[in-house]
């Protein structure tokens, strides 16, 4: 696929086949994602990838502690809460997902059965953790290394045929996957990535999310003199 058909084309996918993903297909993904840029080249980041048994304990133990009121505690700091147009972009993805779903505003049961689909990395059959070393705190160079790492991840996998979605629910209960994915003290937990073969009868995924015109965000300067 061309590139810009594959970046254009990608898109999250949140319901999967039950049909396991190779390990060899996971590691020439990664093979190919490693040579994503990083801030002086420090590629700062630890993929930990896991399937089986292990993720099937990291899906209780975070539906464990959503349903029994356990605060979410992430690694490292985050505004919680959108303001402003951003605001309005995270709900109209969400109305866009509900939509297709069928899931009322007023239906509790299916929203929060939604939610819990998250915390269960949306029953993929594979999720990678990305984690850095926790003394590179503050850490935002590094985080962002591990932005242009999880994209290269998500575009290697589509042209492989397989869906992700990059998510924070999935790491939220970041002491239960940090146990059942024996993270060491030593690694802050940045995100996780949900990974397998897409359901193509499971709605959601049939959503393509809205991009802004370039024009909203792209300032150009100096251009005037160019002939
Ligand atoms: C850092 C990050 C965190 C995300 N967390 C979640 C999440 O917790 N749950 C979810 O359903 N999607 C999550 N997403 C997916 C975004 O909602 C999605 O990328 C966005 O709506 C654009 O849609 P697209 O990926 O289909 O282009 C996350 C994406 C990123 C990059």
């Amino acid at each position: 696929m061309e590139f810009s058909e594959l970046i254009k084309a990608r898109k999250s996918i949140r319901g999967y086949l039950p049909k396991p993903v190779p390990r060899a297909v996971i590691e020439e993904i990664i093979e190919v994602a490693k040579w994503a840029p990083s801030s002086m080249n420090t590629q700062p980041w630890y993929v930990h990838v896991i399937t089986g048994e292990p993720l099937e304990r990291i899906r209780k133990g975070n539906t464990d502690n959503m349903l029994a009121g356990v605060p979410p505690k992430r690694d490292f700091p985050m505004k919680e809460s959108y303001e402003g147009v951003h605001r309005k972009r995270q709900i109209d993805i969400a109305v866009q997902l509900f939509d297709v779903m069928g899931i009322a505003r007023e239906d509790k049961e299916r929203r929060t059965d939604w939610v819990m689909r998250g915390f269960r990395q949306f029953d993929a059959p594979v999720s990678l953790v990305l984690t850095y070393d926790k003394y590179l705190e503050p850490a935002a160079i590094s985080q962002f290394d591990l932005g242009a790492l999880s994209h290269a991840i998500v575009l290697a996998a589509w042209e492989r045929g397989l869906g992700c979605v990059i998510n924070g629910q999935g790491i939220m209960q970041s002491s239960v996957v940090r146990e059942h994915a024996r993270i060491p003290d030593t690694q802050n937990i940045m995100i996780c990535i949900a990974m397998g073969y897409p359901d193509h009868e499971f709605v959601a995924n049939g959503v393509k999310s809205v991009r802004e015109d370039a024009s909203d965000f792209v300032t150009y300067l100096g251009f005037d003199a160019q002939k």
